[in-house]
């Protein structure tokens, strides 16, 4: 019978099998149901015990011997193939990526771009710092101390198991203590970032983002703070002549301190921001108290400036008629295609 073939001659034409096609016919033809193998292993019930022995552990170990070297050799065809084409597919990485249609810019990002494109036109830095930060950073050094009841105005997450008292941060603000520590005046900056606050409901989020401002020179008074939000808000929401009006109120680390609101009007369950009877708050702000500046070790009497805080998702909201806070960190790709922009819209570009 055809097993008569030498062992050699068997395994050799398995090793110079060069598809997984023609593999599986050598498999098929000495293993399969049909085989010669198990032909010849039903073949040796006619055998007597002793000739049964000796021809059945013959032909399992050639059985065994085909299979491993079918294995092996599946691994070189495949070995081969993967060579093969790493050799032929090359990818040109100076093509333009095909970015078409897929995939949306985030409303958050998109405010966060126009946010910098603004600000980064009136020579303002970006900066940014970490999420979990000090409690210095994030009270202290702004004139929150320990038991003050101003810490109760901001729900704070504290981190667990650990001695350090590190909080999430609950504003953006300890940015400003992390920038004047590190850099001498005059200081320009905004910080977009992610804050967080034990709170939930139709218009809070537990995290959630704020853009804070910070200028620190010799000079810069109330009017330069006011004129740079007016200057801001003009913009971003695409209107000439904003009313708006500042109203005192307090933080412990500006003084004065003021909240902004502009007017608007509701046409069709829609808000139109810049004229009308109705007033939105819109940021905190004040002239930076000197006492934070003296605990960032800054010259309180040769140095001042002014600081402002706003939340980006009420922005967005405002801008772009979003209703619910809650959609935003909603993994809803509906609501994304809707309301997200275009990787290729030139405003986002110019944001990056
Ligand atoms: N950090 C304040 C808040 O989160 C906002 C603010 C920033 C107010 C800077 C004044 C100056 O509410």
């Amino acid at each position: 019978m055809a097993l008569a073939e030498d062992k050699n001659n068997i395994l050799n034409k398995i090793k110079s099998a060069v598809s997984l096609d023609d593999l599986e016919k050598i498999r098929l033809y000495y293993l399969g149901k049909k085989g010669l193998i198990p032909e010849a292993l039903k073949g040796l019930g006619s055998l007597s015990i002793e000739e049964k022995k000796s021809k059945g552990q013959e032909l399992n170990i050639i059985k065994k011997l085909i299979e491993e070297t079918i294995k092996d050799q599946k691994i070189n065809i495949e070995n081969k193939e993967i060579e093969k084409k790493l050799n032929s597919e090359t990818i040109d990485v100076t093509l333009p990526p095909n970015i078409s249609e897929q995939g949306k810019i985030h409303p958050i990002s998109q405010t966060i771009f126009s946010i910098i494109e603004i600000f980064g036109n009136l020579n303002y830095v970006v900066e940014t710092g970490p999420d979990i930060e000090t409690d210095f950073n994030n009270f202290t050094a702004l004139n929150i101390p320990e038991h003050h009841p101003a810490r109760e105005m901001q729900d704070t997450f504290y981190i667990n198991g650990d001695e350090s008292n590190n909080v999430l941060r609950t504003h953006t603000s300890p940015v400003q203590v992390r920038t004047m520590l590190n850099t001498k005046p005059p200081i320009k900056i905004i910080v977009p970032g992610r804050t967080y606050r034990s709170d939930s409901d139709a218009t809070h989020a537990p995290m959630f983002h704020q853009v804070e401002g910070l200028v620190v020179d010799e000079s810069s008074t109330m009017v330069d703070l006011k004129s740079t939000l007016v200057t801001f808000l003009e913009e971003f929401f695409e209107v000439k002549n904003l009313q708006y009006r500042f109203r005192p109120s307090y933080f412990p680390f500006t003084e004065p301190s003021a909240e902004m609101d502009v007017a608007y009007t509701k046409i069709n369950n829609k808000i139109k921001i810049g004229e009308g009877d109705d007033w939105l708050e819109i940021l905190g702000c004040g002239m930076v108290n000197p006492i934070v500046l003296e605990n960032c070790n800054i010259d309180s009497k040769k140095y001042q400036g002014f600081a402002f805080g706003m939340g980006i998702e009420r922005l967005s909201m405002l801008k772009y008629g979003i209703s619910d806070l809650r959609s935003f960190f909603d993994p809803n790709y509906r609501w994304l295609e809707h309301y997200g922009f275009s990787v290729l819209d030139s405003q986002t570009r110019s944001g990056l």
